[in-house]
């Protein structure tokens, strides 16, 4: 098994440390387009090996792709990230750019890849990656609701005295601060419904808390977050190359589920050694159809500017 991760940020590099501890693949390229910083942040990686105990060879490469030839898997999480103050979507015209020129590179050294998407707008860049690509819906992913519903249970977690291993909760919709949609009415401890513990005001909390959970950390670090991101960006990269049939929330490209079409956006999926390869129905109830169209509006908008660049 061969993954390759694009960018060597705070978010590629920590999904390569991830990956490289759960010896997902013999070999892992870190590739970045800065002199050096993939080459440096790979050897620092090695020289945790014998000290964490895996066997995956980490290899950093400045830019050059022939090094990502036949991936299995390949992770793009090139581009800006955001600073504070800035929403997600404001990043769309420097890293529409980057992120087709990304994956033209991929495919053209790795034709067979699954590609998972975190670079921002994310569900945008999907989008993006697959009509600018062509590839086989189920071969590109895109990373934010499995992400989003980790800070969810998070969130849930505080107010409950919880284990967020405890907690089972699914964020579906768009990963953006206003497009996000935590499904409080679906979330269980173990199996009992979280909403006969909580109160109402809890409950708004928790789910304002969640949806600006990324925008909160990014004010505070000065800079995106990339501990939860990198797991999460594994996490996928684990049930792809384990095939273990994982349902998480990814944003895939929609034929009429959730009553939308032509567009990428957060639904629950199965999650095995071909992409994804099953959306599942979670049967929203009126509200939550009412928000997850509002969230399809306001992503086919960023979707639309795309057009202009
Ligand atoms: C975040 C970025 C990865 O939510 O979108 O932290």
């Amino acid at each position: 098994m061969k993954i390759t991760v694009v960018g060597a940020g705070a978010v590629g590099a920590t999904c390569a440390d991830n990956i490289a501890r759960k010896e997902l693949a013999s070999e892992l390229i870190l590739l970045d387009i800065k002199e050096g910083i993939a080459e440096g942040k790979a050897q620092d990686m090695m020289q945790t090996a014998t000290l964490l105990g895996f066997d995956t060879k980490v290899i950093g490469s400045t830019n050059d792709y022939t090094k990502t030839a036949n991936s299995d898997v390949v992770v793009v999480t090139s581009g800006l990230p955001r600073k504070p103050g800035m929403t997600r979507e404001e990043l769309i015209g420097v890293n529409a750019g980057i992120v087709k020129g990304v994956c033209e590179n991929i495919l053209k050294y790795s034709p067979n890849a699954i590609i998972i998407i975190i670079s921002n707008p994310m569900d945008t860049m999907t989008y993006l990656a697959l009509t600018s690509t062509g590839l086989p819906k189920n071969r590109i992913i895109g990373m934010g609701g499995i992400l989003d519903s980790a800070r969810f249970k998070y969130q849930l977690s505080q107010h409950l005295g919880a284990s967020p291993s405890d907690l089972n909760a699914l964020v579906v919709g768009g990963h953006g601060d206003t497009t996000m949609i935590p499904l409080i009415s679906k979330a269980t401890w173990n199996s009992a419904p979280v909403t006969d513990f909580l109160s109402d005001e809890q409950q708004q909390q928790i789910v304002a808390d969640t949806m600006v959970g990324g925008a909160t950390l990014t004010k505070l670090l000065g800079t995106s977050a990339w501990y939860a991101p990198g797991a999460a960006g594994a996490a996928l990269v684990e049930a792809i190359v384990r095939d273990e049939k994982k349902l998480f929330t990814c944003c895939v490209l929609l034929d009429g589920e959730y009553g939308q079409k032509d567009i990428a956006l957060g639904v629950p999926v199965i999650i095995g050694k071909n992409g994804w390869e099953k959306i599942i129905d979670f049967k929203l109830n009126a509200d939550e159809q009412a928000a997850f169209d509002k969230s399809a509006d306001a992503v086919r908008n960023m979707n639309d500017v795309l057009k202009t660049l």
